[in-house]
């Protein structure tokens, strides 16, 4: 975990005194860390230099992770705030450089790659200019704002040899890798739904963050950051809320929901748009202006199968996304993933015979008894198999593999076109809840449309 910055999760898991306990310690399989400073070299010549655009509550825990992994270092970072000038001072030291200009960064021969962390509907331009100055380029997820932005980014990323990789950090964790290895074994035999939920019921969940007390039309670029949405006068709220409204996020859906697919895709190793997907929800528990959905459950169609994903700020309940299949069910959590094998066969007698009388009844009991009781002794004793990890929401193994690429010049797995997929799952979802019906994407007409 960084050093710097105490994440949601982090937070929560520290303040109720559980979480790491459970987290191996020493060598294993599930240990990423031990040998990663002698996996890289970090002579100068081969040091990645990096700028960030966007300081904020994502891009500080980015920058604060990204100069602890060896041979990488921050040279510069751009955001329309001057208190985020400060904080990347404080978080980098104070010899980086500092611009409310993000172009400055890309104009600059010293800056090999760019860290994108500014709100959703700004991903897509910070995206296309940094890739056409030749730099390679994280950008956090939800890839795009709009799917008209996810196509410009595929196609900006399709005209160069620049590495891109989407930020749901969780597709590199050593969780999803095993429950990868689990699924592609065959554990669960054939796969036939899928469901996950996240819940949350507190204000900063909710989003409602303190805007930063000094932040005015002094210390801010308001104009800049407002970018393609409509203008609107000077708001702190919406300077720190802005996911609560659609003309700069993308709701639950881009926030959250997209780490569930992300996660899905690479678990099931499928990279793809849903068949189609339905919405439901509201704003049922914080009326405070905002006008996306609060509550916001989405079935989705993924080559046929059923992908039931539930997300509410109205209530708080556990992460988790189970994979069901005709052997059994690998449960994939923040900081484990288990596997609960299924025989899939009667272990008694069919309770079906209740309804036969006794002369029809016992014979058949008999008969099963003698056809299927074990040797005594010898019976069955199918166990939950529980691999405990780091963190899935961890960001060094994430920003691990994306220097490693920029050095390797190797193709990451979350790209563009995966980031890309991952937000059009989540656009339909956002779509079908606006329009009250289900929808698909049409691939040949580029567009989001309504079924029935
Ligand atoms: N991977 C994760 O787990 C995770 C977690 C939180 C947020 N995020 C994503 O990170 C992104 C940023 O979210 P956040 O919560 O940090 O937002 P934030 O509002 O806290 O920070 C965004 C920063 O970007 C700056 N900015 C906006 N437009 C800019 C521009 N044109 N040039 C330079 N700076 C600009 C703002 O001034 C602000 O300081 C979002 O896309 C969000 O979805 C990802």
């Amino acid at each position: 975990m960084n050093g710097f910055r105490l994440s949601r999760r982090e937070f929560l898991h520290a303040t109720a005194g559980a979480a790491s306990a459970s987290v191996i310690a020493g060598p294993s399989l599930f240990d990423s860390e031990p040998s990663y400073a002698a996996e890289q070299s970090s002579s100068p010549s081969d040091q990645v230099r990096f700028g960030i655009v966007g300081v904020g509550m994502e891009g500080s825990g980015l920058l604060s992770t990204a100069i602890q992994l060896p041979g990488v270092k921050c040279v510069a970072a751009a955001d329309l705030y001057d208190g985020r000038h400060e904080l990347a001072k404080e978080i980098a030291g104070p010899q980086i450089r500092t611009t409310r200009k993000y172009q400055e960064l890309l104009d600059a021969k010293d800056i090999d790659a760019i860290l994108v962390a500014v709100p959703d509907h700004w991903h897509k331009q910070v995206v296309v200019d940094a890739l056409a100055a030749g730099k390679d380029v994280y950008c956090e997820k939800p890839m795009s704002h709009n799917p008209a932005d996810g196509l410009a980014m595929v196609a900006a990323a399709g005209k160069t040899d620049r590495i891109v990789q989407i930020g749901a950090q969780r597709t590199s964790s050593v969780l999803c890798a095993k429950a990868h290895e689990l699924y592609a074994q065959g554990a669960i035999g054939d796969l036939n739904l899928i469901e996950a939920t996240l819940g949350r019921n507190d204000p900063t969940g909710a989003w409602e963050y303190p805007p930063p007390p000094d932040l005015s039309l002094q210390t801010l670029d308001w104009d800049t950051w407002l970018g393609t949405a409509p203008r609107i006068s000077f708001d702190p709220l919406v300077f720190a809320r802005w996911r609560c409204w659609k003309e700069y996020g993308t709701g639950v859906a881009g926030d959250l929901l997209v780490h569930l697919i992300s996660g899905m895709q690479r678990v099931l190793g499928i990279n793809e748009v849903p068949n189609r997907v339905s919405s439901f929800g509201g704003i049922y528990r914080w009326k405070d202006g905002r006008n996306m959905p609060d509550v916001h459950p989405v079935l989705f169609e993924y080559s046929g199968i059923p992908v039931y994903m539930r997300l509410s700020l109205g209530c708080e309940s556990a992460e988790v996304t189970r994979f069901q299949g005709s052997k059994g069910m690998i449960e994939l959590r923040e900081f484990s993933v288990s596997y609960t094998p299924q025989a899939g066969v009667d272990l008694s007698p069919s309770y079906y015979t209740a309804s036969f009388p006794a002369r029809l009844r016992d014979p058949y009991v008999k008969q099963w008894h003698e056809e299927h009781d074990p040797v005594p002794g010898q019976e069955p004793a199918p166990e939950t198999i529980t691999f405990n990890g780091n963190d899935y929401d961890d960001l060094k193994p994430h920003l691990w593999n994306f220097f490693g690429a920029v050095r390797s010049r190797k193709p990451v797995l979350q790209d563009a076109v995966f980031g890309n997929n991952a937000a059009l799952a989540c656009h339909l979802a956002n779509e079908s809840y606006f329009r009250k019906s289900p929808v698909y994407w049409d691939a040949s007409a580029n567009v989001i449309k309504s079924i029935g």
